[in-house]
């Protein structure tokens, strides 16, 4: 205003160009200041419209991570939990699968459950985020060139190798001395690696085991030192692709004409190894007994096409071998046989997903001798209630490793068993102590 003012008493300087242009330039400069000012202030939403779309766009990524992160581990599924599967050099594991048994055998869960691991959302790449560290090594599939039998000689060693190479590589091992990592040992007595029970329990579990948490397929009802660490009981690994094909062919509530099922070895002179008999000589005596019974159908060598048998079967049997647990108990469930099971005092598989007093018969070593009034009884009374119980799909998943992880399965009930054990998690214990 001062300057206008100003402007207005130089009206009539000799300058009169000089104010003219002056005055016009005052009113350009005036007007494109307003104009400029308008543009400023009504050019803020415009230009604040791109920052908008910026943060919408980061907020609906997080929100979008978020929810997936939710799709893939919802809260109170496995309460959150999350595995490190370590990377290891291939000489631990998928080195021995050139041997295509490896990964089919009835000690192949060591396999699959890595597979389904790998595939699943529970796995973290990162190991700081990870309550549990699975180690990968497959000690099961070192076939005899002898007897074809998988020669577990080396499973010690292999483990401590891999172990030696995991607490050098990453930091995670020293901090809890293997308290949050799992192994799996899916032979005869599990975490003791050897065939034979009195050289099993004479090894013990390894040392350097001692603070981990094992899936093992051995486990007993009573005190065993090869099942002194903390573990989880996993059935023994049948390919559900087996099942599936089998179960086409002929259907789980097809006709079962087959009364008693056993196929496998059974020596009928059964060999003394160091004071030890196989399946303590119960199969012999199943043998002998029943051999020529007709309602039972027992076969000493297996062939491919057996789970055909199976599934046209009302009871199998399911006596020890060396260890207590067999492979038949899953194939019997799995193909809807109602598995008898001869093994005192085995402890089976995720007891809160398979209901076994209701699925199954339990035959005491010393009642062998009945077998035959015992499964007659049964046919007589309850065995319907017996094959409704056992004929429930979710009893049936539960006994089988599928890759990738089907919900309710075998993997699916490891994950449940681990998610009881998150007080071992280092994470679950900082967290809660903050
Ligand atoms: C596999 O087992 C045999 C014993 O049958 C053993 O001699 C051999 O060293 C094992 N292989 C490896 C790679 O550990
Ligand atoms: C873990 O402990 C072992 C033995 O004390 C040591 O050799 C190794 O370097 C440690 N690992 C790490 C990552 O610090
Ligand atoms: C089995 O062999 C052991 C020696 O290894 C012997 O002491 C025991 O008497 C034998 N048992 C039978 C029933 O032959
Ligand atoms: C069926 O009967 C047998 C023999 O009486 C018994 O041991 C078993 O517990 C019964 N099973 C069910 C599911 O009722």
């Amino acid at each position: 205003m001062r300057l206008l003012h100003g402007v207005r008493n130089n009206r009539n300087t000799d300058k009169g160009f000089c104010y003219r242009y002056f005055k016009w330039l005052l009113w350009f400069s005036i007007s494109f200041y307003f104009f400029s000012s308008f543009l400023i202030t009504h050019d803020k939403p415009t230009s604040s419209v791109p920052r908008t779309t910026v943060s919408n766009t980061k907020a609906s990524r997080a929100l979008k991570e978020q929810s997936s992160l939710k799709l893939q581990n919802p809260v109170g599924l496995f309460k959150g939990m999350k595995i490190y599967v370590y990377e290891l050099p291939s000489k631990y594991n998928i080195d021995w699968l050139s041997n295509e048994r490896c990964s089919s055998h009835l000690f192949a869960s060591e396999v699959a459950i890595h597979r389904a691991l790998m595939n699943s959302d529970v796995r973290t790449l990162d190991p700081w985020e990870a309550d549990f560290f699975f180690v990968p090594v497959y000690v099961s599939c070192n076939f005899s060139t002898v007897n074809g039998f998988p020669a577990i000689g080396h499973a010690r060693s292999l483990i401590a190798s891999a172990i030696a190479h995991v607490s050098s590589q990453l930091q995670f091992w020293n901090r809890s001395l293997g308290a949050d990592h799992v192994f799996v040992a899916s032979h005869d007595f599990g975490s003791c690696f050897h065939t034979l029970e009195d050289v099993a329990i004479a090894d013990g579990v390894p040392e350097f085991l001692r603070n981990s948490i094992i899936l093992q397929t051995f486990g007993v009802k009573y005190k065993h030192p090869c099942q002194d660490v903390e573990h989880v009981v996993i059935p023994p690994y049948i390919p559900p692709e087996s099942v599936r094909a089998t179960l086409e062919k002929s259907p789980l509530t097809g006709s079962r004409e087959i009364f008693t099922f056993f196929r496998g070895k059974m020596e009928i002179h059964p060999k003394n190894v160091s004071g030890r008999f196989y399946s303590r000589r119960l199969r012999t005596n199943i043998w002998r007994r029943y051999g020529n019974d007709r309602r039972f159908y027992l076969r000493r060598h297996r062939f491919a096409g057996y789970q055909s048998e199976i599934v046209r079967s009302i009871f199998c049997l399911c006596p020890l071998g060396w260890a207590p647990w067999s492979p038949r108990l899953v194939e019997s469930v799995a193909l809807g046989c109602v598995p008898v099971i001869i093994a005192d005092g085995i402890r089976l598989p995720f007891p809160s997903a398979v209901p076994w007093a209701e699925i199954s018969l339990t035959v005491t070593e010393n009642d062998v001798d009945n077998l035959g009034k015992i499964l007659e009884h049964v046919a007589a009374t309850n065995l319907t209630l017996i094959q409704q119980n056992l004929w429930n799909p979710s009893v049936r998943k539960a006994v089988l490793f599928n890759v990738p992880i089907l919900e309710g399965d075998a993997t699916w009930q490891v994950l449940e068993a681990l998610s009881q054990k998150l007080a071992r998690s280092h994470k679950k214990s900082t967290v809660s102590n903050q």
